[in-house]
């Protein structure tokens, strides 16, 4: 089989953008080329030099596009996918108007087939190409999940999403049976093909002290997974944890205390810590997720970024769909420079793509395969037009350099943007 050669502009990180000047941790090639061979990067470079080494290679020639590493969402919620967008609820509301009744009907494995199939389809078109989801608690809907995206070759993570209380009773399942469900769908799983499963207790409301502990005992048992929940997205609901684990120092110490707190833990929101949390994550090294279409559709509130960055936290971007008002990471990232805006600190267009792919990547312990164009990574690519539409091509005809064509994209852009992905280094739209 020959090489493949992908012609365009050339995005790569080569450092940390939250560390130093954000431009400095970043290589642009203008005419470049991504060399891919058996599904895999081989190397990137300028296009004449690559053409050059690879004169066999199938060449493909994306012009003046920009190629960079597919975006990969670290906190979804697939069983949303046709309640985005329900107006007017805060979060526990929400929850039980909204999602509850629809994570139900995801009990039939037809239905959650169908949707698994849609959701993912949409990623892809909004140049996804790896994400974190959470699913019900139907270990049906895990499944399916899972044969849908391996039926795309997209390298994902999930888990069954257990409660057993404060939850209508067709989502409940109990402390035994969420260890068990969970344990038989891990085994099946995790690294199977690019699958990875991740330990999926919802929330400290919906899981008793019991469950959180059958689950902490089930990723003692198995380090090598991610674990995912949820942590501090409204005041009401810190307010709630209060009460039921009065014996807790803070929400937080719900988790730890059942063993669910560790450096492959991703914790989404993170919005309302205390100063101890804050301690505590970055001393464990865990991962924090910013939902910021979420924070400010369901009124949760500002994550403050630059706070956290400062204390070394590992943080990935995500939609947080349904709860999040979009399947794009373009849209994301507006969203995250605007709260950057509320918060005093602006992210510059290299950290907020820095984010949407290694970062997030880094946050799912996958950035040896996924969300960079390092040699030896899966061909995951996502190709951006930079003119996708009228408003923001005459606003990027006006660019002075790279970031400021880049930018309106960014804070303008949705799936119109997407030119082409590659999964593997196969094209796929
Ligand atoms: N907290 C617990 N469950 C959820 C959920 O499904 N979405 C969001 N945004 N927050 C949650
Ligand atoms: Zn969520």
């Amino acid at each position: 089989m020959t090489e493949t050669v992908l012609l365009g502009q050339i995005l790569r990180f080569t450092g940390d953008p939250f560390k130093g000047d954000p431009v400095d941790a970043t290589r642009i090639e203008s005419a470049g080329a991504v060399v891919i061979d058996h599904g895999k990067i081989v190397q990137t470079g300028p296009a004449a030099d690559m053409q050059a080494q690879y004169p066999n290679a199938t060449v493909i020639n994306h012009g003046d596009d920009l190629l960079l590493a597919g975006f990969v969402d670290a906190h979804v919620h697939y069983p949303q996918t046709r309640i985005i967008a329900s107006w007017g609820k805060r979060l526990i509301d929400w929850l039980n108007s909204y999602t509850f009744p629809e994570e139900i009907r995801l009990a039939d494995p037809a239905y959650a087939r169908a949707i698994a199939s849609d959701y993912l389809d949409l990623a892809l078109a909004h140049g996804t190409t790896t994400v974190c989801s959470f699913c019900t608690s139907a270990p049906t809907s895990v499944t399916a999940f899972f044969e849908a995206a391996a039926s795309r070759n997209m390298a994902v993570v999930a888990g069954k999403t257990c409660m057993d209380r404060n939850a209508p009773d067709a989502l409940t399942d109990t402390p035994q049976r969420a260890y068990d469900e969970s344990k038989t769908l891990l085994d099946r799983w995790h690294g199977a093909g690019r699958a990875r499963y991740a330990i999926t207790p919802r929330f400290s409301p919906t899981s008793s002290r019991e469950q959180l502990e059958a689950l902490g005992a089930l990723w003692a048992e198995r380090p090598e997974c991610l674990m995912q929940t949820h942590l501090s997205e409204q005041v009401d609901e810190v307010a709630w944890v209060r009460t039921l684990f009065p014996q807790a120092h803070d929400y937080l110490d719900t988790y730890e205390h059942a063993g669910l707190l560790g450096q492959r833990g991703l914790y989404g929101h993170a919005i309302h810590l205390a100063p101890r949390e804050i301690d505590r994550l970055s001393e464990v090294g865990a991962a924090l997720v910013h939902c910021p279409t979420s924070n400010t559709f369901i009124g949760s509130g500002l994550f403050e970024m630059a706070k956290l960055k400062a204390r070394h936290i590992s943080v990935g971007l995500a939609t947080d769909t349904g709860g999040g008002s979009s399947f794009s990471m373009l849209r994301t990232m507006a969203a995250a420079y605007e709260i950057g805006q509320l918060c005093g600190t602006p992210l510059h267009a290299a950290q907020l793509l820095y984010l949407a792919t290694e970062g997030s990547a880094r946050a799912l312990h996958m950035h040896h395969d996924v969300g960079t164009l390092a040699e030896g990574s899966a061909a995951d690519i996502c190709v951006l037009d930079l003119r996708s539409t009228p408003a923001i091509s005459q606003r990027a005809h006006r660019a002075q350099g790279f970031w400021d064509a880049v930018f309106p994209t960014l804070m303008m852009g949705d799936d119109r943007a997407v030119r082409q992905v590659y999964i593997a280094g196969r094209a796929v739209l």
